[in-house]
């Protein structure tokens, strides 16, 4: 798709789409006038998925305890399976999937397990300094989980790959870190889609340098913006074998879906760290470079004898209790899970919103997707274009270095850089809060604020943003009540 068009080529180009009534199917937008552009922060639900709430809520028991709750856990396990076809279509393994109740909660259950592995694998080499990278651009919930961690553990780093000035990432950075440290890196973690911004990070290339110069390093994904196109984006890759993350996490609250499940997917090669020690040792000591080295014999042969992985060799679940006890041993003291998924977690999970999982997805999957995603993007392209075209705005939403050009700017509203279904503006003197409250008041949803994007808002020099995120049920007249009141709100305030 071109993206320099003009207001009547965009017009003409979103007249063509038919979506056969897709907004008709959110009860939200039916009643009350509703123009919800806050999509990144929690989509709308459809009727199919509030059905399936309704239907599962009526269902009485827990889940995989007892055989009256067959059909509950029958529910609950088609809706894995559904997840994982949606999100590894080619190798799809429901096992791999813990369910989570958002990506933040994954994040935090990620760094917690694999901080405590990777403190028991540097005991051999207590001088060693390793390193995770992140983004300057990613979520809070990708960043605050590795602070944290790398503040527990003197031996662990954080390391950000810079922003370039047209937002994208240094790769180049990614490169020469990966070749210099390829021992140390132990894993990348960043956004698929940002969600300040809607920028689309090349998973695939990222990849590639990952497996050419650091290929024991770890990659982790949040994809909490990218779930709801999850196969476009993966299109989008230049991958033939898809993103190849080990760590794959999201939520259903951005993807249509209820608030209270989140996901962690996990690659084949992490699966094989959960199993038995000998299997893990060859692999671990390739990848610290050590000779393996053994806990005390007395030690692995108490746990040997158990089944217990040892510590160290094998990542471990974080919260153990009740639902996949294979064994207890209150004497030793001792248990062993019957799980091999390491980050599968204890308990009574949210039932309520699971079973809506299934239809959740069946829904999702049966949309056209790829229609439904270039339609917004054709959409998202039009408001900018109405947008620039109003007296008081700056376009710099194509710039090349917009630190640069935003310092110089004289301009009270400037667009930024926008990608996907994102816009971004930046308003001068805290009118942006202003303008958002008064779009509230006349029933247009978007948000103020530095979206949980801190380092990133430091890196453009600004307080906060206004983002609008555009779905498929955005439509034009949307969008056009939408600037009416922007171009109303600036003629009085300005
Ligand atoms: C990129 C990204 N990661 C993580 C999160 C956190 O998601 P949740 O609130 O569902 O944990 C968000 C939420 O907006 C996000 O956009």
């Amino acid at each position: 798709m071109q993206d320099h068009l003009n207001l009547s080529q965009l017009e003409k180009q979103l007249s063509h789409y038919s979506l056969n009534n897709f907004k008709e199917q959110f009860p939200a937008l039916k009643d009350n006038n509703l123009i919800y552009f806050d999509s990144a922060a929690t989509s709308l639900r459809p009727q199919a998925v509030l059905d399936a709430f309704n239907q599962g809520y009526g269902l009485a028991g827990n889940v995989e305890r007892s055989l009256h709750t067959q059909a509950l856990t029958d529910l609950v396990q088609a809706g894995k399976q559904a997840l994982v076809n949606y999100l590894d279509p080619e190798n799809p393994e429901a096992n791999r999937l813990t369910y989570t109740q958002n990506s933040t909660e994954s994040l935090n259950l990620l760094a917690q397990t694999l901080g405590e592995f990777w403190e028991a694998q540097q005991k051999n080499q207590p001088q060693a300094k390793y390193y995770i990278l992140v983004t300057q651009s990613n979520h809070h919930a990708n960043l605050l989980p590795w602070i944290k961690l790398c503040h527990s553990y003197d031996f662990l780093e954080l390391k950000t790959i810079p922003l370039l000035a047209d937002l994208s990432l240094d790769l180049e950075y990614l490169r020469q870190f990966c070749q210099e440290h390829s021992q140390e890196l132990l894993l990348v973690s960043l956004s698929a889609v940002d969600n300040a911004n809607g920028m689309v990070h090349p998973i695939g290339k990222i990849k590639e340098i990952l497996s050419t110069y650091a290929p024991h390093t770890w990659l982790s994904i949040d994809n909490a913006q990218g779930s709801c196109f999850n196969a476009v984006y993966l299109e989008k890759s230049h991958s033939p074998q898809g993103w190849q993350a080990d760590f794959l996490v999201g939520s259903l609250h951005k993807m249509f879906g209820l608030t209270g499940i989140g996901y962690l997917y996990i690659s084949p090669r992490i699966a094989e760290l959960s199993g038995k020690q000998d299997k893990n040792l060859a692999l671990l000591a390739k990848f610290f470079n050590l000779n393996s080295q053994k806990t005390p014999e007395v030690e692995e042969k108490k746990l040997e004898h158990l089944n217990i992985p040892l510590p160290g060799n094998s990542l471990h679940h974080q919260w153990v209790g009740g639902g996949f006890v294979k064994s207890i041993n209150l004497r030793e003291p001792c248990y062993q899970l019957q799980e091999s998924n390491p980050f599968l977690v204890s308990g009574t999970p949210n039932i309520n919103a699971l079973v809506t999982v299934a239809s959740n997805l069946n829904w999702l999957t049966a949309q056209p997707l790829k229609q439904l995603y270039e339609y917004t993007h054709t959409l998202q392209k039009y408001f900018l274009a109405r947008l620039a075209s109003l007296p008081q705005v700056a376009n710099l939403s194509q710039s090349k270095n917009i630190c640069q050009e935003l310092q110089q700017n004289q301009a009270p509203v400037v667009i930024l850089p926008s990608f996907g279904h994102h816009i971004s503006l930046s308003i001068e003197d805290g009118l942006d809060i202003d303008l958002g409250q008064f779009l509230a008041q006349h029933n247009v949803v978007a948000r103020v604020g530095k979206h949980c994007a801190y380092p990133y808002h430091e890196f453009l020099g600004v307080d906060s943003t206004l983002r609008f995120s555009l779905a498929p049920f955005n439509t034009k007249a949307d969008v056009d009540t939408t600037i009416d009141l922007i171009s109303q709100f600036l003629e009085q305030n300005l």
